[in-house]
C-alpha cells in the first residue's frame, strides 16, 4: 500500500525549491547514491555535488549510478566529520540519511559524535536560505540515541536565524524513521 504522506517526496520537494542549477550541494552519506543522483540532476553540469561515505563500497556504487546517468560528483571515501577539509565553499543543501548502507554491511552505521560534528560543519557551510535534511532511523541499535542527539542539536538552533521542522509518523507500531530539516535565514 502506498501513501501520499511520505517523507522522501517531501524532502525532495523542499530541496528542489532551494537548489538551483550551478549550485554547490552536499550529500553527507551517499550510500547507494540515490540522493547524490537527485542532487546532481538539480545542480546540472555547472554545479558541484560533494559526497561522503565511510565505505568504499558505497562510493563505488554511487560513482557507478552517476556514471550511468551521465553525472559527476566529488566523492570522498571517508568520515563526513572531515567534510570541511574538502568543501570550502557555501552549499545550498546538505542531505544526511543516517544509519547503515541498504544491501550492505549493517554493522557500519552513522555515529552520534561524528554525525554531530558533520552537522556543525554543514551548518557553517550552509548558504543563506540553504537547507539541511536529516533522515533519522531510531529502529536499529544506536539509532535512537543518535536521533535524540540530532534532535537536541537542532532544538538549540535559534530563531529567527534557523527554522527547524520535524516530520514523523504519529501512529507507528515500531520506531519509525523521521525527518528533521533546518533552514538558515541570515540577518
Ligand atoms: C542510509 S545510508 C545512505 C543512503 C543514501 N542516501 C542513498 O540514497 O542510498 C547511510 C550511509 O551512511 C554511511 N556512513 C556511516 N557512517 C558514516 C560516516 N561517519 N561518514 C560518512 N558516511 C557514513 C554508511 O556507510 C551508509 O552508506
Amino acid at each position: 500500500m502506498s501513501f501520499l504522506l511520505r517523507t522522501l517526496p517531501l524532502v525532495h520537494d523542499w530541496v528542489k525549491q532551494v537548489v538551483k542549477p550551478g549550485d554547490r550541494v552536499l550529500d553527507a552519506t551517499v550510500g547507494n547514491g540515490h540522493d547524490t543522483l537527485f542532487l546532481a540532476e538539480l545542480v546540472g553540469t555547472e554545479g558541484t555535488v560533494y559526497g561522503f561515505d565511510l565505505q568504499e563500497e558505497a562510493v563505488s556504487r554511487t560513482s557507478e549510478l552517476l556514471e550511468q546517468a551521465g553525472h559527476q560528483a566529488v566523492l570522498t571515501a571517508g568520515c563526513h566529520s572531515q567534510l570541511s577539509q574538502v568543501v570550502k565553499e557555501p552549499v545550498t543543501a546538505a542531505m544526511f540519511n543516517l544509519g547503515y548502507l541498504p544491501n550492505g554491511d549493517k554493522s557500519v552505521i552513522t555515529q552520534e559524535q561524528t554525525t554531530l560534528l558533520a552537522l556543525e560543519s554543514a551548518l557553517e557551510l550552509l548558504a543563506h536560505k540553504g537547507i539541511i535534511t536529516i533522515m533519522c532511523y531510531p529502529g536499529h541499535d544506536g539509532g535512537a540515541s543518535e536521533a535524540s542527539a540530532v534532535e537536541a542539536w537542532a532544538r538549540e538552533l535559534e530563531t529567527p536565524h534557523y527554522l527547524v521542522m520535524r516530520m514523523s509518523p504519529h501512529n507507528p507500531k515500531n520506531p519509525a524513521p523521521y525527518l528533521i530539516a533546518v533552514q538558515k535565514n541570515l540577518p
